[in-house]
């Protein structure tokens, strides 16, 4: 029997085969062995689409993803997101950030915005997870987003794209580079705070930690570089800097590989034992805009984390010919962000049937069907008598 599977698409399988019986003692009857094939096929097809999956996570990606079902969802986005920078201009920086902390826990799966919930599952945040509690922005804004875009296409448009799209029009309002999206992530339905205490690099980590972090969700040298870079706006928290200004390493003296004046800069900002939630820039020139400031100023010792110095200051490394390519050309430097947030944007992304697409970002759909369900009641109960509409 010569049996040739085609699979043109996840569910578009078919099957040709030609069988010859040489010897009519052959005691297989033609509806076994047409059973047979049609289990082969299966297992084939199987076997091809989940080969296919592995082999490139972003298979059933689309930049005209919601062309048809949501035409108008970058305008809708890009709406919200400038309304809201125009009187809070770091939050194109905490968008970014949100994304980011989205994609390298679980996937791009919009985990990061799922609350706390003990029913009908129980979901441990990753908000409250060492990296983002007290410190990621924007949750309020993403549901803004939603609920706009609920508006003009109800149920379509996954939580975890709108984190895209918004990084993407954050990008482009802060100065930055444009692209075309991939679209078509769906929404998962589990959340992991231990992951996100582990996957998420820690500013006090070394070059080798920072590389294997990245290394671990598919993104290279190159990469960590030029996402690094979106350390070109926004702000961090004193907490993440006073030791290298007052004892770094518990040496009683500051890092060696921080400039003495901006040194002086940063402690007339964070005294010792004051306000640890006490804000700095992390670009000390163009603190809200994405330019190649970032990479210059690691040249001058004015990176701010010692995880944003050590791409520059670690001795022999191999990212100090990328600072100084960043440095020196800034479309350089865009054209590795775009390629590189395209990349993150990929990371472990649902798509086709699983996951769902949220009705609130907050939460799975079940525990809105759940919430739904109490708010009907307790408006019925609360109109007893009023309403016998059966
Ligand atoms: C390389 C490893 C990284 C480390 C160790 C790191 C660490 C941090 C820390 C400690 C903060 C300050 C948080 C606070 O004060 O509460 C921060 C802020 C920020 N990070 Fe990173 N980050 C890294 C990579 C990235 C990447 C890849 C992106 C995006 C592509 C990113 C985007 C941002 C932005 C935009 C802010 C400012 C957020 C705001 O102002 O709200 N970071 N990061
Ligand atoms: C954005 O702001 C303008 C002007 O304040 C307002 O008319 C518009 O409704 C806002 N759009 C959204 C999506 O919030
Ligand atoms: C989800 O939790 C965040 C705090 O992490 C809170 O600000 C927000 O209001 C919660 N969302 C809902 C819908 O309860
Ligand atoms: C998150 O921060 C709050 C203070 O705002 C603290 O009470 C809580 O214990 C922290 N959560 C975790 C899991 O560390
Ligand atoms: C979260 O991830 C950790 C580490 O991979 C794993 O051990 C744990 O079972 C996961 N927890 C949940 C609730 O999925
Ligand atoms: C990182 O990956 C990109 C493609 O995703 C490639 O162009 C680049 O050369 C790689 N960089 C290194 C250092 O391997
Ligand atoms: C630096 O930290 C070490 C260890 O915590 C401590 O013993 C030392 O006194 C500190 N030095 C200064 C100058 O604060």
């Amino acid at each position: 029997m010569i049996a040739m599977i085609t699979c043109l698409s996840i569910n578009k399988c078919s099957i040709a085969s030609t069988t010859t019986h040489k010897h009519s003692s052959n005691i297989i009857t033609n509806k076994k062995m047409s059973n047979i094939r049609v289990t082969v096929a299966a297992l084939w097809c199987v076997v091809v689409v989940f080969g296919g999956l592995t082999l490139s996570s972003d298979a059933q990606l689309d930049t005209s993803f919601y062309k048809k079902t949501c035409p108008k969802v970058h305008s809708i986005v890009r709406e919200v997101v400038r309304n809201v920078s125009k009187k809070d201009p770091r939050m194109l920086a905490s968008l970014i950030r949100l994304h980011f902390h989205d994609c390298f826990v679980l996937g791009c799966d919009a985990s990061i915005l799922l609350n706390n919930t003990d029913t009908p599952t129980k979901i441990e945040s990753e908000q409250q997870a060492a990296p983002n509690n007290n410190s990621i922005r924007g949750l309020d804004v993403v549901n803004q987003i939603k609920t706009a875009v609920e508006n003009a296409c109800p149920g379509i448009v996954s939580c975890a794209d709108i984190l895209t799209l918004a990084s993407e029009i954050s990008s482009v309002l802060g100065g930055g580079p444009d692209w075309k999206v991939p679209l078509g992530r769906r929404d998962g339905v589990t959340a992991n705070r231990t992951l996100a205490n582990l996957n998420l690099p820690s500013p006090f980590s070394g070059l080798d930690t920072l590389k294997s972090r990245f290394l671990a969700q598919g993104l290279n040298t190159t990469d960590l570089v030029a996402l690094s870079g979106a350390h070109t706006f926004g702000r961090a928290r004193c907490t993440f800097i006073t030791n290298r200004l007052y004892n770094f390493s518990n040496s009683g003296k500051p890092d060696p590989t921080l400039d003495t004046t901006y040194l002086q800069q940063l402690r007339g900002e964070c005294p010792n034992g004051g306000n640890g939630n006490n804000l700095v820039n992390f670009d000390l020139t163009t603190p809200d805009t994405i330019d190649n400031h970032y990479y210059s100023n690691l040249q001058v010792k004015k990176g701010l984390l010692q995880s944003d110095q050590e791409l520059f200051s670690t001795t022999g490394a191999d990212t100090i010919n990328l600072v100084n390519t960043f440095a020196k050309n800034q479309d350089a430097f865009f054209a590795s962000f775009k390629a590189s947030m395209i990349k993150m944007g990929n990371i472990g992304v649902i798509t086709g049937k699983n996951g769902e697409i949220r009705k609130q970002c907050n939460f799975i759909n079940k525990k809105s069907a759940e919430l739904d369900l109490a708010s009907v009641v307790s408006k019925e109960s609360s109109q007893e008598g009023l309403v016998s509409s059966f």
